[in-house]
């Protein structure tokens, strides 16, 4: 066994502390009169990989002109080399010379320079997005994901910080894919911010077009939280995790009960998936979760979310057996490739309660997946010089991949897809993961887990963070919160008693749990009146001077109503509609006039650029009536547009549940659907062809 003590990575190498007066002075600045000096290549940070050479020689002419734009042409003698080498080395345009020398970060609200609060508290949410503890390829400006963007060089972020700063409350600032398209006459109840990523015309939307665009600089995939400045560093997905695992242990062990412990086997230890096994604790399972990157490995070991890092498969089997047998709840690392660690499984017939993956596969051929039996460095080389060998290798994987997790759930494993495109990706290498019905052979999690549970009954990811960074303001925000949900606990319904007690023991956990990465931030699952009223309260505290400072609310795309994605979000949808992207459009063009401070809708997040457009907002609240007046008629549009669709695709959860909204809400009357007999029409159809 080679237990490893592993240093944290070091960061911030070249990162300045200056005072809040030069901070504020840079930030209005945004693009310098003089060229700044050039910065030394970090090796200690997480650089995104090299992306493929994707363009032609005219259109590598294009990148170069589009670049230079944000530029006066004096400059244009320096970094018109500068750029085109950066376009040969790494594949995209960074502007790496332009990255501000100061520590980029969420600062107290006060600090940044602004003529309208709320652009201040958007500033705030894209630095925390930006923070080297917080952002998985910061130099990049990759947030999480591999290649979830929130600008797409150095400029562009000089110029929105700078527009934000400027703005007042009558203006928009318009934002396409990164680039700020400028600031616009608006109005008070306009958004200060309209975002949108990635959004290009559906048949140029394949993963290459991505590559192109991206390089070209005229695109970008935002993923979800990233493009749209509402990412809280890994505490969501840990929660989101937690619930998942918690759920999926309850019905596993409702299949095969027994005393021994639940394993939990899955791969990936970065921005998202490294959630896995600190929810895998919190959720009382041993978890063992393959990772083929050591900086990956050592930043979540360093932070004591994995417990036991171990490189050969020897040692980790016994350790595996051992855990199980006497139920020790404990996360074990495996530094190594997790097709090797699949297929060692299914070799010595180890029984797994719960399977799944997190490798990025919603970039397969881009640095999301690495297939086995290839270095991991060598494998960075292969992706950019050798593209086509290295998506074989990538198929081939994928293949071995599916052939052992399909012996292991012969044997009583349940395996979910975990929102990655794993089944997808599989499919297209053609491994052996279909249903004779042309359906995948495993569920997603949303179709067994998130949607009936959550989704359909109006629980998502509803977030906030408290603009004065102060954890005093968090911890009497997660008192409020809880007094909230006791009260509605009180009276709720039976089918969302388990949700509210679940997510009632998380925020009481929440401070214990120290998940803060970042920003001052919670995350909590709840229905839209549970939203409503707990942002209510949050509002109140702040007036009452209980909160020193506004608070931003808001939540993950991944929800109820703000993506549509066949292969995760809208994966339990069966009315065919699964392919259609209404409801995700409709979200954000109805929060945008029901007062959200910045709204976003993105193509790609999740399971991939082409396969999904998902929308959010944020909303600042700083304790008067308009923000309560906002927030109400926000939040209750924000969840219930989703709760309608579900519940006209015939989902029982989403029908009950929309009928209670109706019932408890003057003015909203949903279309409810008919349910026809399944047997009456086939009975019917038959009689036509007779
Ligand atoms: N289920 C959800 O709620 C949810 C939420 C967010 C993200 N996701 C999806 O999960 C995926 C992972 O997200 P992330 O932010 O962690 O991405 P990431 O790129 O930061 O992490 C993925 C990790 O997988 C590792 N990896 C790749 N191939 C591997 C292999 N063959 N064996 C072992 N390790 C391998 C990579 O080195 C990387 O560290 C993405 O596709 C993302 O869209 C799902």
């Amino acid at each position: 066994m080679l237990f490893l003590r592993l240093l944290p990575v070091k960061y911030n190498l070249a990162m300045k502390e200056i005072s809040k007066e030069e901070f504020r002075l840079s930030v209005l600045t945004g693009i310098p009169d003089s060229l700044p000096v050039a910065k030394p290549y970090e090796p200690d940070v997480n650089h995104a990989p090299k992306r493929k050479d994707i363009l032609t020689e005219c259109e590598k002419v294009l990148a170069l002109k589009n670049a230079l734009r944000y530029f006066p042409a004096e400059f244009h003698s320096v970094l018109a080399p500068e750029f085109a080498e950066e376009l040969a080395a790494y594949g995209r345009i960074y502007m790496y010379r332009f990255r501000p020398d100061y520590k980029i970060c969420a600062r107290p609200i006060e600090d940044y320079p602004c003529r309208s609060k709320q652009a201040a508290a958007i500033m705030l949410m894209l630095t925390n997005n930006l923070d080297d503890a917080v952002a998985q390829h910061p130099r990049e400006l990759i947030v999480y994901g591999g290649n979830g963007a929130a600008f797409q060089n150095w400029a562009q972020y000089l110029l929105t910080m700078k527009y934000l700063a400027t703005m007042t409350d009558e203006q928009t600032l318009v934002m396409y894919s990164g680039h700020p398209m400028g600031l616009f006459p608006s109005h008070k109840e306009a958004p200060r911010v309209v975002v949108t990523n990635g959004m290009v015309i559906p048949n140029y939307s394949s993963k290459d077009h991505w590559e192109k665009f991206n390089a070209l600089g005229v695109s970008q995939y935002g993923q979800m939280t990233a493009g749209s400045f509402m990412y809280i560093g890994p505490q969501g997905i840990v929660h989101g995790t937690t619930i998942t695992v918690l759920n999926a242990k309850r019905m596993q062990r409702a299949k095969h009960p027994s005393d021994k412990g639940v394993l939990f086997v899955s791969s990936g230890l970065g921005g998202m998936s490294g959630a896995q096994p600190k929810a895998g604790t919190i959720a009382g399972v041993v978890s063992v979760i393959a990772e083929v990157n050591p900086k990956a490995v050592a930043v979540r070991y360093s932070q004591g979310w994995v417990d036991e890092v171990f490189t050969d498969l020897d040692s980790l089997m016994p350790r595996i057996r051992k855990a199980v047998d006497t139920n020790e709840v404990v996360s074990l690392a495996y530094q190594g490739n997790v097709v090797d660690l699949w297929e060692r499984l299914a070799a010595d017939e180890m029984y797994v309660d719960l399977g799944s993956d997190q490798t990025s596969l919603h970039n397969p051929w881009a640095g999301g997946y690495y297939p086995v039996g290839i270095d991991f460095e060598l494998a960075n080389r292969l992706m950019a010089e050798e593209p086509d060998k290295f998506q074989e290798e990538v198929r081939k994987s994928l293949c071995r991949q599916a052939a052992a997790i399909n012996r292991l759930t012969a044997g009583g494993m349940y395996f979910f897809d975990y929102g990655n495109a794993f089944l997808l990706e599989a499919s297209r290498a053609g491994a052996d993961v279909m249903k004779g019905d042309g359906t995948f052979r495993y569920p997603s999690y949303v179709q067994d887990i998130m949607g009936p549970l959550f989704f359909d009954y109006g629980f998502g990811p509803f977030r906030w963070v408290c603009t004065s960074c102060d954890p005093k303001d968090l911890a009497t925000s997660d008192r409020i919160a809880a007094d909230v949900l006791e009260r509605l606990i009180q009276t709720a319904p039976a089918d969302i008693q388990s949700q509210l007690a679940d997510n009632l023991h998380w925020i009481n956990e929440a401070g214990k749990n120290k998940l803060v990465v970042g920003s001052q931030a919670r995350i909590l699952y709840l229905d839209a009146l549970g939203r409503v009223e707990v942002a209510k309260a949050l509002n109140a505290a702040i007036e009452r001077g209980e909160i020193s400072a506004p608070v931003v609310l808001g939540r993950d795309h991944h929800d109820v109503s703000g993506t549509d994605s066949p292969f995760r979000e809208t994966s339990n949808i069966y009315d065919g509609s699964s392919f259609t992207a209404d409801m995700a459009v409709q979200n954000v063009i109805g929060d945008s006039f029901r007062g959200a401070t910045w709204v976003s809708i993105h193509n790609g997040g999740g399971v991939g650029w082409g396969e999904v457009i998902n929308g959010g907002f944020g909303m600042m609240i700083d304790g008067s009536a308009d923000a309560d007046r906002r927030l109400s008629s926000m939040l209750l549009w924000d969840v219930n547009n989703g709760l309608a669709r579900r519940s006209w695709a015939r989902n029982q959860g989403a029908m009950d549940a929309i009928r209670r909204e109706m019932a408890r809400t003057p003015g909203m009357v949903v279309t409810l659907p008919y349910i026809a007999d399944e047997n009456s029409i086939k009975a019917a159809l038959k009689q036509i062809e007779s």
